[in-house]
């Protein structure tokens, strides 16, 4: 979480630094500031509680001129959203400091300082680092050797950038546990926490390692491993649009990726796929070698990625005959468990940053796992590079914080997955062939689905004055409840919950009355009776059902009961169908209910602290 953007140039600054800012925001919202040195070598600061856009206006009426800068948006670990807290930090107004991640022994640190006489003006565990740097460069050179030195007395993450007054056209970053990327121009160099923010002034990158620690000033970089030797880290030219983080004419990114879904499933099965089966080949270098060996999977993810992993354990079981585990990370990490022999560790993430999900690869990875392998959106992402496999979902950037196309592309590579762990384990005859003819007609179904847009508009406007909201689901249809309810308490605050609907009378129906609206996921499947039984519990008890129902499947619009047919699907994709139709819901009811779709509170789109 929190973004950072730094630029050393021989034009002007803020201008970069807030537009890299305005497209990081999406990583922390509630406070944001920037720092420059000035053209007589002062230090000039600027930091605002709220979005961005409150530091924009701000500089606009005081403009900051400079050729070197720092800039910073927050998502609040210690101490409150406000300006005090918000970064740069600054150390007797000699350098200037942003930081993402977590000094865990900051209470220490501040104790030493301010028995140096370091005054401090804010509650966060980052200002430690800006009067360390500060005090360490007292008895060093320079400021890299500072900053080198510093870095070893921090415990916890972090990414860092920092600007000295005196050593004016420089940059010092540093990378442990918070990615950090530099970004290569002519006569000018930029760093940031997420390529994304630099779009619009390169598309050549170096991505630093973890415990690298780089120099970057207009004309050159350098770079220092954390054994302190001097290293070249490959340049990446990044072919990604620069439109890609552009709203275009959606009124929110939200709404935008919801739309691009039957476009970015066919990016994901390009290559991938051909009329007889799948192409494993497309798999990863040395992927069919660890599906040859693979007799279990155990499947590790956060949040909608975890749900995609909960439909997959339905896949990788039912239609692969293989045991497949799935567990949130941040309980997975800190939990004792026996690895079997020959068992496949599965992470499953949009960003490739998420900080638990990444710990427990690294847990995994002394545990004696047979392989590791990660189902990813982000190409130049951590868990990408230090997972043995990789399957892009290649979804193209996800702004909104709500995670809508990371979802569905990611079931569709879990499919891939499955098909090719199912073929060397005695997967049904014709299976194979089935599941890639369903997916054919993936991107076409999904079209059809979202023109039900205004009718589920319609729905959503019963929802705008609910406070709670039951959604129900049957086998793999339960994972798919799960995301309906996260993605509608996530962004409109109705407080939701999911329920195997089997569960109902087990404790559940004791909230339902005529204020509570029940939905319900119910396609044309095996369960379809059992879900029916389920929902006249609820219908006698007064409850409100919405049921996303396939047409064949007998539900009609009666008193309490408004039904959304959506159009009939194969079995096997029908989580990814069904979902659409609840990510559009839980939007409508956003929108009218005037929430920050986008940024909802108190979220980050990238959770990289634990
Ligand atoms: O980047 P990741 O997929 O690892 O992120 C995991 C969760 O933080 C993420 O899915 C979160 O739950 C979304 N905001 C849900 O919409």
């Amino acid at each position: 979480m929190c973004g950072i953007v730094g630029a050393v140039a021989r034009r002007e600054v803020a201008a970069i630094l807030l537009e890299g800012l305005k497209r990081l925001e999406y990583r922390g919202y509630d406070s944001a500031g920037v720092a420059i040195i000035d053209n007589s070598d002062k230090i000039k600061f600027n930091k605002q509680a709220g979005k961005v856009e409150i530091l924009e206006q701000s500089v606009q009426s005081t403009p900051m001129l400079g050729h070197t800068g720092i800039a910073h948006t927050r998502w609040a670990t210690h101490g409150k959203p406000s300006q005090a807290n918000a970064h740069p930090h600054l150390s007797n107004n000699e350098l200037a400091l942003v930081h993402n991640g977590i000094i865990e022994n900051h209470e220490e640190l501040r104790d030493y300082l301010i028995g140096k006489g370091y005054e401090f003006l804010s509650e966060t565990d980052t200002e430690v680092i800006a009067h360390l740097i500060n005090e360490n460069l007292k008895t060093k050179e320079n400021l890299l050797q500072a900053v080198k030195d510093s870095v070893n007395q921090l415990e916890g993450a972090f990414g860092l950038a920092v600007i000295h007054r005196k050593e004016p056209d420089k940059i010092i970053a540093a990378r442990s546990g918070s990615p950090l990327v530099l970004g290569l121009g002519l006569g000018e160099n930029f760093l940031a926490s997420d390529q994304l923010a630099l779009r619009q002034v390169t598309d050549r990158f170096v991505y630093l390692e973890e415990g690298d620690i780089a120099e970057i000033t207009p004309d050159s970089y350098k770079i220092w491993e954390a054994n302190g030797q001097s290293i070249k880290r490959p340049t990446e030219r990044i072919k990604e649009s620069a439109e890609a983080a552009d709203k275009g004419q959606y009124r929110h990114f939200m709404l935008k990726e919801i739309y691009e879904q039957p476009d970015v499933v066919k990016n994901t099965l390009r290559g991938r796929i051909n009329p007889a089966g799948i192409i494993e080949e497309t798999m990863g270098i040395g992927a069919q070698a660890v599906f040859d060996r693979i007799e279990s999977v155990q499947i590790v993810a956060c949040g909608t990625s975890f749900h995609a992993g909960t439909v997959a354990k339905y896949w990788i079981e039912g239609l692969a005959n293989v045991p497949c585990r799935v567990e949130v990370a941040s309980e997975f990490r800190y939990r004792k468990f026996v690895v079997p022999k020959n068992k496949l560790l599965v992470t499953i993430s949009q960003s490739g940053e998420t900080a638990d999900t990444l710990a427990a690869l690294r847990m995994a990875k002394q545990l004696g796992y047979a392989a590791t392998m990660t189902i990813c959106n982000v190409a130049q992402s951590s868990l990408v590079r230090e997972s043995d496999l990789a399957l892009m979902t290649n979804a193209g950037p996800e702004i909104g914080v709500a995670s809508t196309k990371a979802f569905t592309t990611q079931l569709v590579a879990l499919l891939l997955l499955t098909v090719a762990i199912g073929r060397r384990h005695g997967m049904e005859d014709g299976l194979e062939k089935d599941i890639v003819e369903a997916l054919h007609t993936l991107p076409q179904l999904m079209q059809e689905t979202l023109d039900l847009d205004r009718s589920i508009y319609q729905v959503a406007e019963q929802f705008a004055d609910k406070h709670h909201a039951l959604f129900l689901g049957r086998g793999v249809q339960y994972p798919v409840a799960m995301e309906g309810a996260l993605k509608l308490k996530e962004i409109s605050y109705i407080h939701a919950e999911s329920y195997p609907a089997g569960e109902l009378k087990h404790g559940p129906l004791a909230l339902v009355d005529d204020d509570m609206p029940v939905v319900a996921v119910a396609p044309n499947d095996e369960l379809l009776e059992k879900l029916k039984s389920n929902l006249e519990e609820v219908q006698a008890r007064g409850g409100q059902l919405f049921v996303f129902a396939d047409k064949d499947s007998g539900f009609v619009d009666e008193t309490g009961v408004t039904v959304i047919n959506v159009p009939h699907v194969a079995d096997v994709i029908a989580p990814i169908i069904y979902t659409l139709p609840l990510q559009l819901l839980s939007y409508h009811v956003a929108v009218l209910k005037g929430t920050d779709v986008d940024q909802p509170r108190n979220l980050a789109k990238s959770v990289t602290v634990e």
